[in-house]
């Protein structure tokens, strides 16, 4: 059964996209207002995603092209320190509203992420957080710099969209429930310094993320009466985390060690260290699934959740567990249709095409047709 704050949340973001609609999902409105909202709407069709870099090598990213820029009025950022980091230094839009081949790009060129891994994360995105006729996502909430934040990040949609994409149990962001899922929590990333000097020699390393992965569900376990961790959050929850020990350490060292003023720039002020090279982009897909499996290794935690107290996790028999590799794929796919359930004409259509899209970074995995083929 849905939870309740999701159908809350959906009714207050279809309420929001009636208003703001070009960025947003469009999951909970009717048929009549999706045909009032549509002639008001770019609908475009979707393109294919863009294929593999041909530049996989070791290079530097925060370049002349690419300078840091401080926020401005109006700019979006959001729970994803990579993502926010591409666009605080102009590799995505730097107001935050971009399209899944501007993420693929992107990830491509400043991280090296390969181009599997680029499309799930970018593909996953709009499905779930983004608005399909449009091809637009907001990569997080509007701008600190506005102060015209909602209270409730829920009505915002973008990636801050509660229990799609982002999830409880975060490193350095609270959980929804405490109400700010997307800001940078400093006292959050005191206790990630905390286990860095304790676990790691005063590095962000994998034997830090395995302990502090632990650390923070427990803590939502104790503390989060609605704490979920089940996939897709559950499986992203363990590949974010390793994402700092590959794509935020210097790519001319590449040894896993993160440096914690590194570290700081990224997580709170979207932004690469100076001279930052990136990693050798060649291989950089397995080194994500190495590193999250090591991560959950640490201490093997089961899918589950909260039922509405605090300590009362409980295991869910069926959520994809760490050793379904094509978990991730077919969850998204599931949150997808449990937004649109039931789409009609073009919306179908474009739902269908980025279904399609996603499964090209899960080439492995039996691809689903929820709508038909
Ligand atoms: C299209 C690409 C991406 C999307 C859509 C995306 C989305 C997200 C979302 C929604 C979260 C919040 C999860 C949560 O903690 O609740 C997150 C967290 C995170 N992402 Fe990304 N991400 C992308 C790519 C990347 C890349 C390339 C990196 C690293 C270079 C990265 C690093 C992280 C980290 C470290 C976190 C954890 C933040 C924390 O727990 O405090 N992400 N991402």
């Amino acid at each position: 059964m849905a939870h309740f704050s999701t159908l809350l949340a959906l009714s207050i973001l279809a309420l929001q996209t009636v208003a703001s609609p070009h960025y947003q999902p469009l999951a909970g409105l009717s048929e009549r207002e999706l045909a009032e909202l549509i002639p008001r709407l770019n609908v475009v069709i979707p393109p294919p995603p863009p294929g593999p870099s041909k530049d996989t090598l070791v290079k530097l990213v925060n370049n002349k092209a690419h300078p840091w820029m401080p926020l401005r009025e109006g700019d979006t950022r959001g729970p994803c320190p990579g993502v926010n980091t591409l666009a605080s230094h102009g590799y995505l839009p730097r107001n935050g509203i971009v399209t899944p081949a501007q993420l693929v790009n992107a990830l491509q060129d400043g991280y090296g992420a390969q181009n599997d891994l680029a499309i799930g994360l970018a593909y996953a995105a709009l499905l779930v957080d983004g608005n399909p006729l449009t091809n637009l996502v907001s990569i997080g909430a509007k701008s600190p710099a506005t102060g015209l934040d909602p209270p409730n990040p829920a009505a915002i949609g973008g990636l801050d969209f509660h229990n799609a994409f982002e999830g409880d149990a975060s490193f350095t962001r609270e959980d929804f429930e405490f109400g700010d899922n997307h800001s940078f929590n400093q006292s959050l990333f005191n206790q990630l310094v905390d286990f860095s000097n304790r676990f790691g020699g005063g590095n962000y390393n994998l034997t830090v993320a395995g302990e502090y992965r632990f650390q923070r569900v427990q803590q939502s376990i104790a503390q989060n009466p609605h704490f979920s961790f089940t996939t897709a959050r559950f499986l992203t929850g363990y590949r974010d985390i390793a994402f700092p020990t590959i794509f935020f350490v210097d790519g001319r060292k590449a040894d896993g060690q993160l440096k914690l003023t590194d570290a700081l720039g990224f997580f709170r002020d979207s932004r690469f260290p100076d001279d930052f090279h990136r990693i050798d982009g060649s291989n950089t897909s397995a080194l994500v699934n190495n590193a999250a499996q090591v991560i959950f290794n640490a201490h093997p935690i089961q899918p589950g959740g909260n039922n509405g107290t605090v300590n009362s996790f409980t295991v869910d028999t069926k959520s994809p567990t760490f050793d379904d590799p094509c978990g991730i794929y077919t969850s998204f796919v599931d949150i997808a249709v449990s937004m649109y359930p039931n789409p009609q004409g073009v919306l179908r259509r474009n739902l269908k095409l980025n279904l399609g899209f996603l499964h090209q970074g899960f080439q492995g995995c039996p691809q689903v047709f929820p709508y038909g083929q």
